[in-house]
């Protein structure tokens, strides 16, 4: 099952495809004067920067596309290391690998997100940059990692998948760092089935993140042409049908995150008193998504008894967002046989080795740890168990009263 977007796909998403349909410019590039084309994708980019509070928005086919963009965009590269929480999604580590660089894998903390004392401990002379991921719609703990990223003069890049809506300390997720990342698959807050995007304030970093989507092209294709390209691009464009879907569903975002909150308060109001029941830290409950209540139990064993009676499972055993669990990371399986960037020339740290047990913290919390969605129900994310953004706080009621039923046995 998706996420809380998809679930509201209706009627306005029809009316803004139709348009796009009946003016006949799937392209995002259209002739200006002819009223027929919506410049969809370009409203969409205006939309979004507007939200984040940045200046720059480039449109992408998805959310590891977006990362792959910021990170070359960046500067990213061969010899670079750059410092991943080893609980997050593959594309933030693929993307690195695919920049060219080495991803060096670190701690989480109570908050499920990026251990700012282990990043330091992380940090070597050849990083460049820090990726943190606001996973699960929680933000992670920016203000120490913006203050460590600009003590070191690292890049920090926000991969904001999981948290478009999210905002921390009044500031919306993707503005802090030099770079934030949305995704628009069909699990995130909004969706037109796949989708992503690039923001920054920075004006060079937007021109190269536009020409690195684009086939090296400036903004809109508008000034430097042919004979001047700077650099050699690729095709990550987003097309007139997908930005109609999302901005229709851009408009329902702050009602989404509405719900989401409402939920998840009663849920966890239901299930507080339990004793030894613990919950993730979260950095901003003002600020946080709401998409899932994620709760620690006092052990491992307690934890996959609860699970495994509530149809779901550990987060250590979720499968997809757990270092521990991704053979092509652990095994360094690269589409060529050279195996670059692990062993790139340019690479001057000591072979990179991943392993099982590598990050024992965050081994420790995921395996006490049950995703209960309020808005993404997600097996891949272990979060089979609650409910989905159309249940109301009846549904809310009885899964509450179930997880109290089952937790009780055990605690
Ligand atoms: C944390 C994180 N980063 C990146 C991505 C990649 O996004 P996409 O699926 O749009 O490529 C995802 C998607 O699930 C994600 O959860």
């Amino acid at each position: 099952m998706p996420g809380p977007g998809m679930e509201l796909i209706g009627e306005e998403e029809k009316k803004e495809l139709l348009e796009v349909l009946e003016g006949g410019y799937l392209f995002r590039y259209g002739s200006a004067d002819d009223p027929a084309f919506k410049a969809k994708v370009y409203k969409l980019e205006q939309e979004v920067a507007k939200l984040a509070g940045v200046p720059y928005a480039v449109a992408v086919n998805s959310g590891t596309t977006a990362l792959l963009v910021a990170l070359s965009g960046l500067g990213v590269g061969p010899g670079d290391e750059v410092i991943v929480p080893g609980y997050t999604f593959i594309a933030s580590m693929s993307s690195i690998i695919y920049a060219r660089a080495i991803p060096v894998l670190a701690e989480v903390d109570r908050t499920l997100n990026l251990d700012p004392a282990d990043v330091r401990r992380k940090i070597t002379p050849r990083t460049k940059a820090i990726m943190v991921v606001h996973m699960l719609g929680n933000p992670a703990r920016l203000d120490e990692l913006k203050a460590i990223a600009d003590e070191h003069k690292l890049l920090l890049i926000e991969d904001c998948a999981q948290a478009f809506g999210a905002r921390y300390k009044g500031r919306a997720v993707g503005s802090i760092g030099d770079a934030g990342t949305y995704s628009f698959n069909i699990f995130k807050t909004i969706t037109a089935g796949d989708g992503g995007m690039v923001v920054t304030r920075d004006e060079a970093a937007y021109r190269r993140f536009f020409g690195f989507h684009d086939q090296g092209h400036s903004p809109l294709r508008m000034g430097v042409e042919v004979g001047r390209r700077p650099f050699v691009g690729l095709d990550f464009r987003m097309t007139e049908l997908t930005a109609a879907v999302l901005l229709a569903q851009l408009k329902k975002v702050d009602a989404i995150v509405a719900h989401l909150h409402a939920n998840k308060q009663r849920f966890k109001q239901a299930i507080a008193d339990l004793p030894g029941l613990e919950f993730r830290e979260i950095t901003d409950p003002e600020g946080e998504c709401g998409t899932l209540l994620t709760v620690f139990l006092p052990s491992e064993t307690m934890a996959r008894q609860v699970a495994t009676e509530l149809g779901t499972r550990v987060v250590a055993d979720s499968g997809w967002h757990v270092y521990a669990n991704m053979e092509q990371i652990l095994e360094k399986r690269t589409i060529t046989a050279e195996g670059c960037p692990f062993t790139c020339p340019r690479y001057k740290g000591p072979e990179p080795k991943y392993w099982k047990g590598m990050l024992p913290q965050t081994d420790a919390l995921l395996a006490r740890a049950i995703n209960i969605s309020i808005g993404v129900s997600d097996a891949g994310l272990g979060s089979a168990f609650g409910v989905t953004m159309r249940d109301g706080f009846d549904a809310v009621d009885a899964r509450a009263a179930q997880f109290r039923r089952v937790a009780q046995k055990y605690l």
